[in-house]
């Protein structure tokens, strides 16, 4: 980045982005090739909006790669995605290791093969001090796998005697969804025209500022971040307020960020 981050530094930025990264099947298509041209030319959009992030000094980027519905489409493109993932994996652990960049796996990881699953503990446990920027990628993820996980994790802790029932609150629920531990996304980003949530982040969503773009994700670029960002910045986020109630807690300096 250059021209534009200045700018960008002088307004509230979101702290933590999500993408849902669509519309490389199309991409491809519209070039007269395989759905599975547009799925690689879509990892190299990843590259580009990992490094935006970085220097644009976002603290956590989350992009959905592949659902837990995805597992429906053709056999031969699942597993061009499964290798994909697993080679890109191997190929850029040391670059976001070098960049400081911490990387996630989220979603249900016992349904990879036994190598990829190896792979991802190897990239997540070489970037595990890493700081600047955290680097979610959502695979078999799916909203409502998520809340499903959390409910089983907090009946446990029920059973075991260290959460009692009178003690079961949004906030302790929200302690065993996936990505608790940081700021929820403040900005999601879905590529490719289609207007809806694909069961993504479905709770940790529910004040997201939501930005959608005709941009087919293997075009996705800093221009295009860029846009999204500065949509972003002139949004008022109530979060259930009045605009006079803000005005008033800005005034009075009590308006508290996570
Ligand atoms: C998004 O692109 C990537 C994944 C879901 C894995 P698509 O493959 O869904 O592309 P379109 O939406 O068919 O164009
Ligand atoms: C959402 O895209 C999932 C990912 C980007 C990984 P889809 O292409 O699977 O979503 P739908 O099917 O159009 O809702
Ligand atoms: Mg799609």
């Amino acid at each position: 980045m250059t021209g534009n981050s200045s700018v960008m530094q002088a307004v509230k930025l979101p702290r933590h982005v999500a993408i849902i990264m669509d519309g490389n099947g199309r991409w491809a298509t519209q070039r007269g090739k395989r759905r599975t041209y547009g799925h690689r030319a879509g990892a190299e959009a990843v590259r580009r909006a990992i490094t935006f992030a970085r220097r644009n000094g976002i603290e956590a980027l989350t992009l959905f790669a592949f659902s837990s519905e995805n597992w429906g489409r053709p056999a031969t493109e699942v597993s061009v995605l499964m290798e994909l993932f697993m080679g890109v994996l191997k190929r850029e652990v040391n670059e976001l290791a070098a960049n400081d960049i911490r990387l996630r796996v989220v979603g249900d990881k016992a349904a990879f093969s036994a190598r990829l699953q190896k792979q991802i503990q190897q990239a997540e446990a070489k970037t595990a001090h890493c700081q600047t920027l955290t680097l979610n990628i959502a695979a078999n993820y799916g909203g409502r796998w998520d809340i499903t996980n959390a409910a089983k994790a907090m009946l446990n802790a029920v059973q075991q005697g260290t959460l009692a029932p009178d003690e079961i609150t949004e906030d302790t629920l929200g302690q065993f969804i996936q990505l608790a531990d940081g700021p929820a996304p403040d900005l999601l980003i879905r590529t490719g025209g289609d207007l809806r949530i694909s069961n993504f982040l479905l709770w940790q969503l529910a004040y997201a500022e939501l930005y959608f773009t005709e941009v087919l994700w293997p075009d996705f670029d800093d221009v295009t971040f860029v846009d999204a960002v500065n949509s972003f910045v002139i949004r008022e986020r109530r979060f259930g307020l009045t605009s006079e109630q803000l005005q008033q807690l800005a005034g009075s300096g009590d308006l508290q960020e996570d």
